[in-house]
């Protein structure tokens, strides 16, 4: 059971709440994992996506995450919708949400989007990532992979490189990881550096790929938001990953159980080495098998308001 009718962010979810969910997932995990794929979760109920950006993961994996647990989904395709007949969010939305759907998974380019329409809504609305603001179900997915290759959070170093100023990927995982105790290792060009991110709990400025590995339990690489740049950020491609991407040489600096992740998509030769993209320590995908648990397991938390975990 979750505090909030909606998941919008992991600023404002306390860190009993995080743990309950990665708790949850790691049990559906299982139903993922398993030879059926079924399970009774989410009879009766229904999911839409609304989708104003492009997705593979995170769209694909709440489909699955809805069907293994015997719900029904529906996927708007903004591109084809009477958006382009100028329906606004809000009506969009209203229209969804009129089809008695129970959740509403929705991703947008503005930072706020869902948090501003939600409140409009009956349905319990995930935010599937907003402009550069949050993406919850991202970073609750990189806990579990963190969760099943560690013994605790407490005292855990994070190393997110890149990126990070266009990043909700990397706004989500700093609000979750430090409730959960860990330090987050942060180093990218100075113009991909929001102002005021070294004021984030538990963040540690670091002023080379290297000072940010070494001693690492964890290395995140992240994706240029080449859609979000509004002007060159950087010198080249090839530039930023002589300076900011990873390889293997650089991963082996880190400590010797630690793990590779990545949001995805991955651009290879970019943020990270073509090979290391495979190495024995990437986690990349299971990231994504973890994906399609963390949303099974929110979706059945939101839409559950009595029930507890021994049910599962
Ligand atoms: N990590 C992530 O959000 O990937 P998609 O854009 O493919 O959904």
């Amino acid at each position: 059971m979750l505090k909030n009718k909606d998941l919008l962010g992991l600023k404002n979810v306390p860190k009993e709440e995080i743990q309950l969910i990665l708790e949850v997932a790691d049990e559906m995990k299982k139903i993922v994992r398993s030879p059926h794929k079924k399970s009774p979760y989410f009879v009766g109920k229904s999911m839409a996506t609304l989708f104003y950006e492009n997705s593979t993961r995170t769209k694909s994996s709440f489909e699955f995450a809805c069907s293994y647990m015997g719900g029904v989904f529906s996927s708007l395709n903004v591109a084809t919708s009477s958006v382009n007949k100028g329906e606004s969010i809000l009506d969009t939305l209203k229209t969804i949400d009129s089809f008695g759907t129970d959740v509403i998974v929705i991703r947008h380019s503005m930072s706020g989007v869902p948090h501003v329409y939600a409140p409009h809504v009956k349905a319990h609305v995930i935010n599937a990532g907003d402009g550069t603001n949050e993406h919850p179900t991202q970073a609750l997915l990189d806990m579990l992979t963190l969760k099943q290759n560690f013994d605790s959070f407490d005292g855990l170093q994070v190393a997110i490189l890149g990126d990070i100023k266009h990043s909700r990927v990397a706004r989500s995982n700093i609000w979750g990881l430090s409730k959960m105790g860990a330090t987050i290792k942060i180093f990218g060009p100075e113009t991909l550096l929001p102002t005021g991110i070294e004021k984030m709990p538990n963040v540690k400025m670091c002023k080379s790929v290297k000072e940010a590995v070494k001693g690492a339990d964890a290395v995140m690489g992240l994706r240029l938001q080449l859609e979000r740049m509004t002007k060159g950020l950087i010198p080249s491609m090839g530039e930023f990953n002589k300076k900011f991407g990873v390889d293997e040489d650089m991963l082996s600096l880190a400590n010797k159980n630690a793990i590779l992740l990545h949001p995805g998509p991955v651009n290879r030769n970019v943020e990270l080495s073509y090979d290391v993209v495979d190495c024995n320590q990437s986690a990349i995908n299971e990231q994504v098998t973890n994906g399609v648990a963390v949303r099974m397991a929110v979706m059945y938390l939101l839409t559950r308001d009595n029930k507890i975990r021994s049910e599962i």
